[in-house]
């Protein structure tokens, strides 16, 4: 019989053999976390177990949900700080005393993990004898903290370390919070069998109780050896020193304080007891909730992420439509990748070029991909040859019939785009939704190439495509409701995430990127070295420096973009203002022609395979001089480019381009690079130093030294004044 513990959150079941099974199910939710009533209960779960023990032969804990457990509560965890570090402290140290006491109960414990176990659930798991992982879909298994800015303090650190040996720990499962499926986690070591059925799960978790009488941890033995050497160990002393170092070169010196929080756990906690290390642990995991780097990033890829994915910005009341059958105009390198996306999701693809042959070479692209994958182990024979038979390449526009989206990627040119929507407008499905993957031309505009503007909208990928996980959908001025929803509705069954604007020049993404990469080659033109600029961008925590960023996507795109915004501003009778960085990227073009990597020659140099060989040391020639702009700040260059970032996305709200700040976090990072630590562009005005009113003061001193890009926006003044931060 099913009984009640004190709290309702883990459930009691003692079968005649003496087993107990702990089912945990949060009647309150349809997930288990780490919140007030599971604390509870594991602690009177803890309680009864030692107060029954002489009847209990064996624990096997599993969960009534579809996953094992969710892990900690992250609406608490989001609130943390300083003032409350002793109560995160307690909060945390019980639970682990409480998995500590059943760990040390001397009956053997399982756990029968039958889904997704991350973060605290896979550390409910560790403090189990046993694991047995149940290979469900969606499951995945691992300490994903890192990403969150987080360690894995429910003794995650402390067991992995103690299981795995300290290299593997912390570079399999710990720095960078890897999720495994259960196969590949039992490769790892974190788990013991991997069944197919929940049937199988139940009786290997018996069979193990049964063949193990009693049972401990290695941990718990006196005189233990950490695999891979113990803290003892000559050798292990002699490695110390390489994590630190390997640390920093990975991160560039960017912000990262847990990966520094987790590799401190790990190494103090490997050359102490048990419970001293589970201490240590507790410590430099209370230190990361109460800053502000774990807020942000909670902020960013849980809270945020999960209201953009929910479809905040979709509009309400319009049935949710499947596409069964996609023409992709234009084979190059955009329209490949959107073909292997559309069609690795269970889509039909028309893949339309010039020439069969241009077709043909698009689809070769996916092809390449599924090979790769292929000798990873990563999809099977039979999975490639159905996804290459769903892309369908031609020349032919007839072949387009019945299509129920397009999706247009030929050049970047306005009247070859109407010409292409002209030509298959008639012959796709008669409410076909039309979508460019335009990075640069406003799509009201581009809508007046077609018949049926209100089905019309701008759908703007990222490169590479099967990569990159954003999606920046465009709503022209008369763009549809209809065609909006089912814009969000394709995105997300291609598993992207999609963020949506307004239509203007260069939207968000393109238009934002735009300042990081003209405060990168402003500072040049200030006489600052290179090298530092580049080394600025990396430290700001820039997945990308700024200027092998800019030879990627060539110097002369951001000039085409400049030339047209001045253009179109002067139509209006209103002219763009000029930038320090102007005149370095006309005369890298007009008088070096060093247009980028594709040209052969950029900001670096390249040998004939396109592999970057080092900067052309012409720039320090032609424009920085020997040692000049020494008087510029290292902690300037760092904030002018997320300033210039931030301020211009104020602006964007503003305009009414952006309308909620999910979007703009999650379009930051996961689009254009935004430093993660930030929490995206809008959170990092949120998260500064002193909150709005503190950004607002900085960007006031960039101001007056560089001059007036860093105005204030008047939205931005206003919040800071009225103390209120942005939120949806
Ligand atoms: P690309 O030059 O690699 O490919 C363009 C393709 O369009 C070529 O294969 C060309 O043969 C084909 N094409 C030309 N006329 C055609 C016609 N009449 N019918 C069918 N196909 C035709 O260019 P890419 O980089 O793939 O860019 C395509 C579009 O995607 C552009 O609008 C670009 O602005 C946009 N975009 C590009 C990004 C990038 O990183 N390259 C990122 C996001 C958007």
């Amino acid at each position: 019989m099913s009984e009640p513990t004190a709290a309702t959150t883990i459930r009691w079941d003692q079968d005649s053999d003496g087993i107990v099974t702990l089912t945990l199910d949060d009647p309150d939710q349809s997930a288990n976390t780490m919140n007030a009533a599971f604390r509870t209960s594991l602690t009177a779960v803890a309680d009864r177990l030692e107060a029954e023990r002489e009847s209990v032969r064996g624990v096997i804990v599993t969960s009534a949900k579809q996953s094992f457990f969710a892990g900690g509560d992250l609406r608490l965890l989001v609130q943390a700080r300083p003032e409350g570090a002793q109560e995160v402290f307690d909060y945390g140290m019980r639970v682990k005393r409480d998995l500590r006491r059943i760990e040390t109960l001397g009956v053997p414990v399982v756990a029968a993990i039958n889904g997704a176990a991350l973060g605290g659930g896979l550390e409910i798991a560790l403090a189990c004898h046993h694991r047995v992982a149940l290979d469900a879909q969606g499951s995945r298994i691992g300490c994903p903290e890192a990403t969150l800015g987080l360690l894995p303090g429910g003794g995650g650190v402390t067991r992995t370390v103690r299981l795995l040996g300290i290299t593997d720990a912390l570079l399999n499962v710990l720095l960078q919070g890897q999720q495994y499926r259960p196969g590949k986690a039992k490769e790892i070591g974190l788990v013991h069998e991997v069944v197919q059925t929940p049937e199988e799960m139940l009786a290997a978790a018996r069979a193990f109780i049964e063949a193990n009488p009693t049972s401990q941890q290695p941990w718990d033995v006196k005189g233990y050896k950490i695999p891979g050497g113990t803290p003892a160990h000559p050798r292990f002393a002699e490695n110390l020193p390489a994590f630190p170092a390997n640390l920093k070169k990975q991160t560039a010196g960017a912000p990262c304080p847990a990966q520094r929080n987790i590799l401190a756990a790990a190494v103090e906690g490997a050359q102490v007891d048990f419970e001293t290390a589970q201490v240590i642990e507790a410590r430099y995991f209370v230190e990361l909730v109460c800053g502000q780097i774990s807020t942000n990033m909670i902020q960013a890829f849980f809270f945020d992420l999960q209201a953009v994915n929910a479809g905040r910005s979709r509009p309400e009341g319009i049935a949710e439509r499947k596409v069964t059958k996609v023409a992709v105009l234009g084979a190059g390198m955009m329209g490949a990748g959107i073909a292997y996306s559309c069609a690795k999701a269970g889509i039909e693809v028309v893949l339309k070029d010039v020439s069969q042959e241009a077709a043909e070479k698009g689809k070769a692209y996916s092809a390449g991909l599924l090979d790769k994958a292929l000798s990873r182990g990563r999809t099977t024979e039979a999975e490639r040859e159905a996804l290459l038979a769903r892309i369908v390449p031609t020349a032919d526009p007839q072949a387009v019939a019945g299509c129920d989206a397009v999706i247009e990627a030929v050049f970047e040119d306005p009247a070859l785009k109407h010409k292409v929507f002209q030509e298959i407008q008639q012959l796709v499905a008669p409410d076909a939704l039309l979508c460019s993957n335009t990075s640069t031309l406003p799509i009201t505009a581009l809508a007046e190439g077609v018949e049926r503007q209100d089905d019309f909208i701008g759908l703007h990928f990222f490169s590479p495509v099967d990569k990159m996980p954003l999606v920046e959908i465009i709503k022209g001025r008369r763009t549809g409701d209809e065609a909006l929803a089912r814009a969000f509705d394709l995105v997300r069954q291609i598993r992207k995430t999609p963020i949506v604007v307004n239509d203007s020049r260069g939207f968000f993404t393109s238009r934002v990127i735009g300042h990081f990469i003209n405060e990168g080659v402003a500072l040049l033109a200030e006489g600052v070295d290179p090298a530092t600029v580049e080394q600025a961008a990396a430290q700001a925590g820039y997945p990308a420096k700024v200027l092998s960023l800019m030879d990627e996507l060539t110097l002369t795109l951001p000039r085409k973009i400049r030339d047209e915004t001045r253009q179109a501003l002067r139509a209006e009778g209103k002219e763009l203002p000029a930038h320090p960085a102007d005149a370095v990227l006309d005369r890298m073009v007009d008088e070096f022609g060093r247009t980028g990597r594709s040209g052969g020659a950029g900001f670096y140099d390249y040998d004939e395979d396109g592999k970057r060989l080092g900067l052309w040391p012409g720039l320090r020639e032609h424009f920085t001089g020997e040692g000049a702009g020494g008087d510029v700040p290292f902690e300037d260059m760092k904030e002018r480019m997320l300033f210039s970032e931030a301020l211009d996305t104020v602006r964007l709200f503003e305009e009414g381009v952006l309308t909620t700040v999910a979007d703009a976090n999650i379009g930051s990072i996961m689009g254009i690079g935004f430093p993660a630590w930030t929490g995206g562009v809008i959170q990092y005005i949120n998260g500064y130093e002193g909150g709005p009113p503190g950004f607002v003061a900085r960007a006031r001193q960039l101001e007056e030294r560089y001059g007036e890009r860093f105005a204030v926006p008047s939205l931005l003044a206003e919040k800071a004044a009225l103390g209120e931060t942005f939120s949806d």
